[in-house]
């Protein structure tokens, strides 16, 4: 099959991505004309003919564009970590969905005192790469425990000493009795570009990449 060098496709996830990724489009002189909250519809056409956006789960958005299934797409420095980036190139930082990558434990547990007797911990997490990365660097013993959502309640019900999520105004942690102990890392969205595409779709991504660029360095 011969392959269409202007049709793009653009991988995004609903809800603060999609959202978020929104006034770049307009930035670069695009409006997507359906709305996925309302609409159920998972290709989504724009104003430019030439390019189509795809609804995809947040953690899946690597995936499309590692395999070319979508020339590009919008994920979390979390998710990119996650998946480990094959067959990714990732130019640009958006400065979008900021947010930060944290431990926390229960109010009252001493996490520093666990931490420093050498303690085996247990840590439930959906980010088990970054979380093993992070306590191996501190030479900190951890079980990992797998969870896919919800970790907030985990050392709350005993399943686990601290967990590693996402925090961004803190609501959720306080709303649970739950204290942030570790800043592990700042999180934003990047854009990532199928490898292949980059080369072979060149003439028709420049122009949106350039305009990405431009708008998200305003909001930097
Ligand atoms: P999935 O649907 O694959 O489980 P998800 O539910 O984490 O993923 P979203 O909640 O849409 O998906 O989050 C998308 C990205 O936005 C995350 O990967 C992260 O980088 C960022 N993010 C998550 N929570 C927040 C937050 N509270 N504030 C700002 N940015 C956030
Ligand atoms: C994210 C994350 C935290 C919360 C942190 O959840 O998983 O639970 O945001 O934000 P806060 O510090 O401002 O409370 P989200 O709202 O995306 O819910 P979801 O993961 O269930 O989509």
């Amino acid at each position: 099959m011969m392959q269409d060098l202007q049709q793009l496709t653009l991988a995004l996830s609903k809800g603060r991505i999609f959202d978020e990724t929104l006034p770049l489009l307009e930035a670069a002189g695009i409006t997507v004309t359906e709305n996925p909250e309302t609409s159920r519809k998972l290709i989504l056409a724009t104003t430019n003919p030439h390019l189509r956006v795809i609804i995809v789960r947040a953690s899946d958005v690597p995936t499309y564009v590692q395999y070319g299934a979508a020339d590009f797409g919008v994920a979390g420095k979390d998710v990119l970590i996650e998946h480990g980036g094959e067959g990714l190139y990732q130019p640009i930082d958006l400065h979008i969905a900021h947010c930060r990558m944290s431990v926390a434990v229960r109010a009252g547990f001493d996490y520093v005192t666990a931490v420093r007797q050498g303690a085996r911990l247990r840590v439930a997490t959906k980010y088990v790469q970054i979380a093993r990365e992070h306590f191996a660097a501190k030479g900190v013993h951890v079980d990992l425990i797998k969870l896919y959502g919800s970790m907030e309640l985990a050392p709350l019900i005993g399943l686990s000493d601290a967990i590693v999520d996402l925090v961004s105004t803190g609501n959720t942690l306080r709303a649970n009795n739950l204290v942030e102990v570790e800043h592990i890392m700042d999180i934003s969205s990047r854009l990532v570009v199928n490898q292949a595409a980059l080369k072979l779709k060149r003439e028709a991504l420049q122009p949106i990449l350039q305009a990405f660029e431009q708008a998200s360095a305003r909001m930097a």
